[in-house]
């Protein structure tokens, strides 16, 4: 059966944590709101950070309802998650634009990993379809962990990916292993065909007088290898980052000279990807 394209949906993806996934959701999510968008996010990362960045503390429903699949004999057959998921999809804190919703996450996703099958990695795509007269733009938080049912369910909704990459190592291989994952969603013959990605984002980058040689070095690497999809700008490292999440506000709200360069760099992102949606449609 034909299906009418959701909202546009732009997986943050890498294979390793701590290279800014997050921080960059929030950003675009924040940016996109200032431009009068109707901004989605998931959180599907178990360990919350981006539901607690949004300002929300236990939420009572989540993308685990979405999920999850009852599998005992027993159990009635399962929901439509284009209908669960309009009990999970919930404003953002007081601290959002109200343009801003989410689809949280608690600990208990974690477990989604290791369920029987259920095709649940169908399951957020169909949801975030359901969304689709209410949301112009939907961001997804991937969880770093290869090969998981988690961020396969977000390569198969997401029309474009971002892979961020601090200049390390770690940023660099999880750059190499999410192209290799994303390749298994989008290769010849594979189930979504239509995901690009739109951009490598050198971020967490520490001032030109702070570069370390080992920064050059993992810098000259990505450039090397990944070049053609190396965003021209980086996400320079600023402590306002870390205040604007610790207060639970977009960095929109955020003070000081550090907080537009932010916002800016986010922009600059963000004008990419409704650039490179316009060529995909
Ligand atoms: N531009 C930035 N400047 C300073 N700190 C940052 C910046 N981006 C992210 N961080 C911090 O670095 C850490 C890792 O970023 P995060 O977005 O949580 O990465 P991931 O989601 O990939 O694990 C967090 O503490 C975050 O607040
Ligand atoms: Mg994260």
């Amino acid at each position: 059966m034909a299906q009418e394209e959701g909202p546009l949906c732009v997986a943050e993806y890498s294979e390793k944590g701590g290279v800014g996934k997050t921080s960059i959701t929030s950003g675009l999510a924040a940016v996109a709101a200032e431009r009068g968008l109707r901004v989605g996010v998931a959180d599907l990362d178990p360990r919350g950070t981006l539901t607690d960045e949004l300002g929300l503390d236990e939420p009572e429903h989540t993308v685990n309802d979405i999920f999850f699949v009852d599998t005992s004999k027993k159990a009635p057959p399962p929901r439509d998650p284009a209908e669960i998921v309009q009990d999970v999809f919930v404003q953002a804190g007081p601290g959002w634009p109200s343009n801003v919703k989410i689809l949280p996450v608690d600990r208990d996703f974690a477990n989604r990993e290791n369920d029987p099958a259920t095709a649940m990695e169908f399951r957020l795509k169909r949801a975030i379809w359901g969304l689709r007269d209410e949301v112009d733009i939907f961001f997804l938080d991937v969880p770093p962990r290869a090969g998981g049912k988690l961020a396969g369910a977000a390569l198969l909704a997401a029309k474009q990916a971002i892979i961020p990459s601090t200049l390390t190592k770690d940023g660099y291989i999880g750059v190499q292993q999410g192209l290799r994952s994303i390749a298994h969603y989008n290769g010849p013959g594979c189930l979504n065909p239509g995901l690009v990605v739109s951009s490598v984002v050198r971020s967490i980058v520490p001032r030109k007088k702070d570069i370390s040689a080992i920064n050059r070095h993992w810098e000259e690497r990505l450039i090397e290898e990944f070049g053609h999809l190396v965003f021209p700008s980086s996400i320079p490292l600023y402590a306002v980052r870390e205040t604007a999440r610790t207060a639970c506000r977009p960095i929109t709200a955020a003070p000081g000279p550090h907080a537009k360069s932010l916002v800016r760099t986010y922009g600059l992102i963000l004008d990419h990807v409704l650039k490179t949606a316009k060529e995909q449609n």
